[in-house]
């Protein structure tokens, strides 16, 4: 399909209105259009009360003296306070009586002949999991404001071990276990970690992610830095040999036999590092994202409970597909989810081990009331066919939910139809690493939905779409988008770079002189002030639901020896959305092969990790460049896409100059 024809689904859809179903299990929070649009006004013209009474309901040491303060582009919420996380997502459970309930239901990937391995963890379970772990922490002397790095599979030590962090006020950062270990290690280094947590292996689609031996290579690499790492390791028996290196490795199951299984929750000001979360941009290396604790807790913790209608004692098992190692993990599976004592469900695995229901198997046996999950799986469950679907008995859901990237209306619709049986309202949540929690996304009893639009600000997001100029653009007008006034889950900074901080979300666009948050999205919003959003207006593209940066991939390209020159652009992908096109230049003596793509391929899967490996990769002689020496992007993009012929001559390189030369002039 191509992008104009995307367009016209989109026009046809955008007249149908899918009204709000009513509940098939706890009555919905907010039930009526009306209702969220007052609530939405108040928490705009007055946040300060809208969410001081919600933060009310969370355990705080030290009440807060004022609600927020923000001098673009810094702010502070509930400051004075003191909380923590951990405490509100799990101790506070307990002191209210309800230690017994079951707070994290986990399944593993392998299914033996007994059915898979499932593990159920009650609220006082886990609070002396994570004692124990944070005294772990503790013993190798990681301090308050130290950042533990994190490198796992989904299995519950992950969110053990990220709770344990939060108690003691040590900040975590997790990252994704398909990246590589150079990619490790430049985070550590940027951290200034001492510890990572990770595992002898994570199984994936019956395979095994060897996670100790890329920590193994991590810290070979930080070495020559002279950096000194210690590592704790879970035992996953995965079959995997593993090296041991006695002077700093630990196993996981050693440690926390030997300490205490109590460990107070460490009062944490509003304001202290909650934990950093590396995400591509458009330049350079990848960024620590720095959320604190009190605002990002009310406020994930809020969205989740609204946009997924979480309601306490109704049997309601919540399920988010996502990795720990996404911001949607974090805020979507721990710390939004847990707070409002509604059990999380983590599964380890592939969506397609060992067959292609595996999903909806769990959906059935577990009775998941809300699931959530991104467009690019929701493409590859339409491509296996609808009867992996149809033959569970999906009837427990209640909201359905997507994230990542924009969904084309075909798979909302078969969402719809096809999983939700055309009863159960979609929840399309855009938003970001930076925003913590949902910006805009509908409310499941509340909101009319129609296919591909995420519908309405979610409380006190003040989002617009404007020109550069900051004024608001008309109706359907295609515009940048911005959120003009700060909330509470908003990220804080840029981990030890200010200056990228300001450059990146805070330089683009002014409104009465003062900087607003410019999400790096474009967007425009309809006749009834719905909210569509078109992508990335910078150099990020989204591949299957994750970020990567253009120049990350390119920098990676031109390491290798073989490579002159590169220029990396988006491309349409029936599955992943975007995928990725690499056009090179080679170095005298390479010649261009089938070969020389395969070592590439597998050269950036050794530098960033295996999501980052290009799906075409073009030698040409020279890249189209402007004038000026830009290189035409969107040349490359329309080259990239099949909608520019190029011509290829005899020899093994294409050559792009003519086809540059019949454009139009400069690209800007
Ligand atoms: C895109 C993921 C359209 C967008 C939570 C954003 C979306 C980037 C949606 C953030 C959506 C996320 N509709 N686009 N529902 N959700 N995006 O930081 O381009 O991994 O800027 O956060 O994903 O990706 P990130």
């Amino acid at each position: 399909m191509s992008q104009s024809e995307g367009n016209i689904e989109s026009i046809l859809h955008e007249s149908r209105l899918f009204e709000p179903p009513a509940p098939s299990g706890a009555p919905w929070l907010i039930d009526s259009l009306d209702e969220y649009k007052k609530l939405y006004q108040r928490s705009i013209d007055d946040p300060k009360s809208f969410w001081g009474e919600i933060a009310d309901g969370f355990h705080w040491f030290h009440k807060w003296k004022q609600v927020v303060s923000f001098e673009a582009p810094d702010a502070k919420w509930f400051v004075g306070g003191t909380t923590n996380l951990c405490y509100n997502c799990v101790d506070k459970h307990v002191r209210d009586g309800y230690g017994d309930e079951v707070a994290l239901v986990w399944e593993g990937e392998p299914v033996g002949k007994d059915g898979p391995e499932v593990k159920r963890f009650t609220y006082a379970e886990l609070q002396k999991e994570i004692s124990k772990f944070a005294n772990v922490l503790r013993g190798l002397e990681v301090h308050r404001g130290d950042v533990v790095t994190i490198y796992m599979g989904m299995i519950p030590e992950l969110a053990i071990a990220i709770l344990a962090c939060a108690r003691i006020g040590a900040a975590h950062s997790v990252i994704f276990g398909g990246f590589s270990a150079q990619a490790i290690a430049d985070r550590v280094e940027d951290a200034k970690s001492k510890v990572i947590v990770t595992c002898d292996g994570a199984w994936r689609r019956g395979n095994v992610v060897p996670l100790k031996e890329n920590v193994d290579h991590a810290i070979e690499i930080l070495k020559q830095s002279k950096k000194k790492v210690a590592a704790v390791v879970v035992r996953q028996r995965c079959k995997n040999g593993i090296e041991w290196h006695e002077e700093r490795d630990y196993w996981w199951h050693d440690l926390v036999h030997e300490v205490d299984d109590q460990c107070e929750c460490v009062p944490l000001d509003s304001e202290e590092m909650a934990f950093l979360l590396y995400t591509s941009g458009s330049t350079g290396k990848p960024k620590g994202i720095k959320h604190t604790v009190g605002g990002y807790m009310v406020y994930t913790a809020t969205s989740a409970k609204y946009v997924f209608n979480l309601v306490p004692g109704e049997g309601q098992l919540y399920w988010c597909t996502a990795d720990i190692g996404w911001i949607t993990g974090h805020s979507y599976i721990v710390y939004g989810i847990m707070p409002n004592r509604v059990p999380t469900f983590m599964y380890e695995g592939a969506p397609n081990h060992p067959e292609a229901d595996r999903f909806w198997d769990i959906v059935e046996r577990h009775k998941v009331t809300q699931f959530y999950t991104a467009p690019t799986a929701i493409r590859a469950f339409m491509k296996w066919g609808d009867e992996h679907v149809t033959k569970h008995d999906l009837s427990s859901l209640q909201v359905l939910g997507t994230v990542g990237e924009p969904i084309n209306p075909e798979a909302w619709m078969w969402y719809h139809n096809v999983v939700g049986g055309g009863e159960c309202p979609i929840v399309d949540t855009y938003w970001q690493t930076e925003t913590g929690g949902h910006m805009i996304t509908p409310l499941p009893g509340a909101t009319p939905t129609k296919p591909g639009s995420c519908t309405l600000p979610f409380f006190g997001v003040d989002a617009a779409v404007v020109d550069q100029e900051g004024k608001e653009v008309p109706a359907n007008h295609g515009g940048l988008l911005v959120v003009r006034k700060p909330w509470p889950g908003m990220l804080r900074g840029v981990y030890g770079d200010r200056q990228r901080f300001i450059d990146t979300y805070w330089s683009t666009v002014k409104i009465d002189g003062k900087p607003v948050y410019t999400a790096g999205d474009g967007a425009r919003r309809d006749e009834h002030g719905y909210f569509w959003i078109m992508g990335r207006i910078d150099d990020v593209i989204n591949v299957s639901g994750h970020r990567l940066g253009t120049m990350e991939v390119e920098s990676a390209l031109v390491a290798h020896e073989a490579v002159v020159e590169a220029a990396v652009v988006g491309m349409p992908h029936e599955i992943k959305g975007t995928g990725i096109a690499a056009f090179c230049t080679l170095a005298t003596g390479y010649e261009a092969s089938d070969d020389l793509r395969d070592k590439l391929r597998a050269h950036i899967g050794e530098q960033i990790g295996a999501i980052a490996k290009p799906d075409m990769i073009r030698f040409t002689d020279s890249l189209p460049k402007t004038r000026s020496g830009k290189i035409m992007r969107r040349l490359l993009r329309s080259i990239a896409a099949g909608e520019v012929e190029v011509n290829q001559d005899t020899s093994t390189l294409e050559d792009f100059s003519v086809v540059a030369r019949l454009q139009a002039t400069d690209e800007s």
